[in-house]
């Protein structure tokens, strides 16, 4: 398990950690009973049949009841872990507007840039994007895809969400330890699947505030965050146009009509 570096990540860990410990306890009693009742009741001899029990109430009372009240404290955590995970405030200090499109990430800052504009940072399959976030500011992350599911996660965070075309999925996070972690797609999403990988920077506020400025320089800017559609099925880095993408090219014109009837 990689060390959490959220807030939000222990919630995770402790739960893990935990359930763990509870199926061992109850691996270790249950595999003690089996073997210590297997060598107890053997049968000793040729001529001798050992006693044979059946309906014992009490017995089978406890061991409907047991698995039952199990699984009564494994729902009540994993509850109030996910409560935790997925709980919204409403003033995030940062929104990234992330994009997953066949087969790299867009990262939308939204409205941190001067004025109100949106630097962002357009990944390909070869150029893994970098995805740069202040520490301890509580980020939320809105997922859209603009053509199949993929799913945004990051290991060191302990969570990921899938990201569902037609729909915005939606957690915020707040990273607490300054470095850099990997991130990646978790849904096999396509050939290029594999390449989806981005890096996690998580930076001072000071660095952060240079990052966005920099890209403002570097007029990686737009008015509104970058959503994909169509743009996401030519992206650079893929081979030459082959009959494959002519036929993908037709989906965008369709994909363009239901967005438009939206
Ligand atoms: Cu996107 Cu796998």
């Amino acid at each position: 398990m990689p060390s959490p570096v959220t807030e939000q990540g222990p919630a995770t860990f402790e739960l893990w950690k935990w359930a763990w410990v509870a199926a061992m306890v109850v691996g270790v009693l249950t595999w003690g009973l089996i073997f210590y009742s297997s060598w107890r009741f053997r049968r000793r001899s040729e001529d001798e049949v050992p006693v044979q029990v059946r309906y014992n109430l009490p017995l089978e009372i406890f061991y409907t009841v047991a698995p039952i009240m199990m699984v009564v404290v494994f729902f009540y955590w994993t509850v109030n872990v996910q409560n935790e995970m997925t709980e919204m405030v409403d003033d995030p200090d940062v929104t990234v507007d992330v994009v997953g499109q066949q087969w790299s990430w867009t990262f939308n800052y939204t409205e941190q840039g001067e004025g109100g504009s949106t630097p962002y940072t357009v990944g390909t399959t070869q150029i893994q994007p970098d995805l740069v976030l202040p520490v301890d500011q509580r980020v939320q992350f809105n997922l859209h895809s603009p053509d199949v599911i993929h799913s945004f996660g990051v290991p060191a965070f302990l969570t990921k969400l899938d990201v569902v075309p037609g729909r915005v999925n939606k957690f915020q996070a707040t990273p607490n330890e300054i470095g850099t972690y990997v991130g990646k797609c978790f849904e096999l999403c396509g050939a290029y699947h594999s390449r989806m990988l981005f890096n996690v920077q998580v930076v001072s506020q000071a660095d952060y505030e240079q990052y966005l400025a920099d890209l403002e320089e570097q007029g990686s800017v737009a008015d509104a965050p970058l959503l994909g559609g169509s743009d996401a099925l030519t992206q650079a880095g893929l081979d030459d146009p082959s009959e494959d993408e002519v036929e993908e090219a037709g989906q965008a014109e369709d994909d363009d009509e239901e967005g438009g009837q939206e």
